[in-house]
């Protein structure tokens, strides 16, 4: 991407496009960047931050995924949209899936690729889709050829009644795929998708409630001190996922999908007993709690007999290579990354 460009980025008061806004800044780059509301000066006090470091460089617009045609004004003359807007709860907290993340998700993406089908100066769109578009219980990936994760699949178990979070990244991703291959050729513009595990590590955005900060924010404040359960997720160091959004649009050979996380999952016991010993509080379990338990306990947390089923106690490995290959992805260790998590998250505490 050439330095005179300008990129769109959406959701800007999010965990992770305050990353992607500030790694563009930090290159030189021109921003434009949506929020819901520039009223609401809490949530968007690190974009006016990023405004007066960077002056004339960053500017903020309004949209809503649920409005169509909201996108429009902010795309105008850009040539690389990053479309990172989309609700991210904690899954046992949802109530009703098609209208808290199914509808925003899908509605949201038709509406930004409808502005990009109108605004002849976009070339790229790089969505931020999920592993959770690729698997939807962790037995998914045992079906999986070496069982082990890659963009070669699609999520085929995720519904709005089960895991809902997931199947509203599937639906997304569907969607923009469909929409980018039924492009008259040649095609005008190209679609990446990163494709993250657990997104981790220092939060520049002071009010995001992504379901990953949300989840650590758990084991810190000593919820779950009596022990966590046997659960392994795929994980990633937010500063990573930014960068390989960058390196899509910098690199003219990247296409297709991009699973972001290290090469094998990690369990839930692990970083409570990293975080354990970063912070020396003893309200950071490091023990497990036996599945028999969980899964007597399972409907107190919201977790079906069927979801305990398929996910406890399944670790699995994970292609990364095409983030080596051709993002040139050097992944940091995990302590490095619950390290700087902490540190963020103490100091919002205040
Ligand atoms: N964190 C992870 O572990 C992870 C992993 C894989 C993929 N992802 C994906 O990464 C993206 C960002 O997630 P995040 O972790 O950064 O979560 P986040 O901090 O909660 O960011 C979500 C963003 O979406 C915006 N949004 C939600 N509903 C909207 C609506 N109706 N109209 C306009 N904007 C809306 C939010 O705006 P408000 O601030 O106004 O609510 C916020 O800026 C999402 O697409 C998510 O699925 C996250």
């Amino acid at each position: 991407m050439a330095d005179n460009e300008i990129s769109l980025v959406t959701g800007a008061s999010g965990f992770i496009a305050s990353h992607v806004v500030q790694q563009l800044l930090e290159k030189g780059n021109d921003v434009h960047a949506t929020v819901r509301s520039t009223k609401n000066q809490k949530k968007i006090k690190h974009l006016l931050d990023m405004q007066n470091r960077w002056p004339g460089k960053l500017t903020l617009f309004e949209a809503d995924l649920l409005v169509a045609g909201s996108f429009e004004a902010s795309m105008k003359g850009c040539s690389v949209v990053y479309h990172i807007a989309s609700p991210f709860p904690i899954e046992t907290r949802i109530r009703d899936g098609q209208k808290e993340v199914v509808e925003p998700a899908l509605k949201g993406t038709q509406h930004v690729l409808d502005a990009v089908q109108k605004c002849e100066t976009v070339k790229l769109v790089v969505l931020t889709s999920s592993v959770v578009a690729i698997f939807g219980d962790n037995a998914d990936v045992l079906e999986m050829k070496n069982k082990t994760l890659s963009t070669e699949y699609f999520n085929t178990t995720s519904s709005v009644t089960h895991n809902a979070y997931s199947y509203s990244k599937v639906v997304a991703e569907k969607e923009a795929w469909k929409l980018h291959d039924a492009q008259p050729s040649p095609k005008r513009w190209k679609l990446v998708t990163i494709n993250p595990g657990l997104v981790l590590g220092p939060s520049l955005s002071p009010t995001s409630e992504s379901g990953s900060l949300s989840l650590l924010d758990q084991l810190l404040r000593g919820q779950l001190f009596l022990g966590v359960p046997d659960m392994w997720f795929s994980i990633v160091d937010v500063r990573e996922v930014a960068t390989a959004h960058l390196r899509a649009a910098e690199n003219p050979d990247s296409h297709g999908r991009f699973i972001l996380a290290d090469n094998t999952t990690h369990g839930f016991v692990e970083f409570a007993r990293i975080l354990r010993s970063i912070t020396q509080s003893s309200r950071i379990p490091r023990n497990k709690i036996p599945n028999s338990v969980v899964r007597m306990s399972g409907p107190l947390l919201g977790l079906s007999q069927k979801w305990l089923k398929l996910n406890l106690g399944i670790p699995f490995d994970i292609d990364n290579r095409p983030s080596l290959d051709q993002l040139s992805i050097v992944y940091r260790p995990l302590e490095e990354t619950l390290a700087d998590h902490y540190s963020s998250w103490k100091k919002a505490q205040g």
